[in-house]
């Protein structure tokens, strides 16, 4: 079944639970669409996985549309998501309308959105327009510097209750789901339970209506920095690792190539 938005927000009202991944490029966006996998997020995570940088503030529009055309060609039933990065939607409701729709003509079917209460209007533009949206509130990495690092957000009493609130807004805004990012379970769950649109946790505990994870800590392919919410369900830098060994020992002791691997 092809994944649409209204099938997504489906899942919450049916009970059922909606797995996402991250996705950068055409080759594992074709792996994780035909493992199922519901939606895919282009996420600005890419800064950090597969550029090597320490935060995503300096992810680039150009580079989301790159990235977002490649994901895209390959996705055949998942719903492709891509991240609005850092500075493509804070400056004006103009710029936000404008980028969210490229990324929409490079293949995308949403755009996410870090932020609440300071963006809600943005959200309500863009979903006005036909651009579907995802929010995303909790520990928003794009605001790392404010938190003074990536830390669980939503502990004191107070900050939990502006989490709650923006939930609602952003429900009210329009958005069609919301990450919730490195939150306690609990608040993740009074969320979840107060809105009617699918919550997807990442580092938010078992409540939430589906789970996402970047798909190099998922395959066990970024060992950098492994948050305590990551499960690792392969461990392919270790099988690379040892691949890329084995070849270097063959070539050195010429058992690579063979006849087999020779043309004549
Ligand atoms: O950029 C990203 O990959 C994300 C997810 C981890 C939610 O925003």
């Amino acid at each position: 079944m092809v994944m649409t938005v209204p099938e997504f927000k489906h899942a919450k009202r049916a009970g059922r639970k909606i797995a996402m991944v991250t996705a950068y490029d055409a080759l594992f966006a074709r792996i994780v669409d035909q493992a199922g996998i519901e939606a895919i997020l282009v996420g600005d995570s890419l800064g950090i996985v597969v550029q090597g940088k320490d935060t995503t503030l300096s992810v680039t529009m150009e580079e989301m549309l790159y990235h977002t055309e490649m994901v895209a060609r390959t996705a055949r039933r998942a719903l492709v998501i891509s991240d609005m990065p850092f500075l493509s939607y804070q400056v004006s409701i103009e710029e936000a309308l404008r980028n969210a729709g490229r990324l929409l003509q490079a293949g995308a079917a949403a755009v996410k959105l870090e932020g609440g209460r300071p963006i809600a209007n943005r959200v309500r533009t863009l979903v006005e327009c036909g651009i579907p949206v995802m929010g995303h509130i909790g520990m928003t990495p794009q605001a790392v510097h404010q938190y003074g690092g990536y830390k669980v957000q939503g502990k004191a009493p107070m900050h939990a209750d502006n989490l709650r609130a923006d939930a609602k807004l952003l429900e009210e805004a329009g958005a069609f789901s919301l990450v919730l990012e490195a939150v306690p379970s609990d608040l993740a769950r009074d969320i979840t339970e107060s809105v009617s649109i699918p919550t997807i946790g990442i580092g938010a505990g078992p409540y939430c209506d589906g789970q996402i994870l970047v798909l190099y800590d998922l395959l066990g392919l970024f060992d950098e920095f492994v948050p305590k919410f990551v499960k690792p369900y392969a461990h392919l830098k270790a099988d690379a690792l040892q691949a890329l060994r084995r070849f270097k020992e063959e070539v050195e002791c010429v058992k690579f190539p063979t006849e087999t691997e020779s043309y004549h």
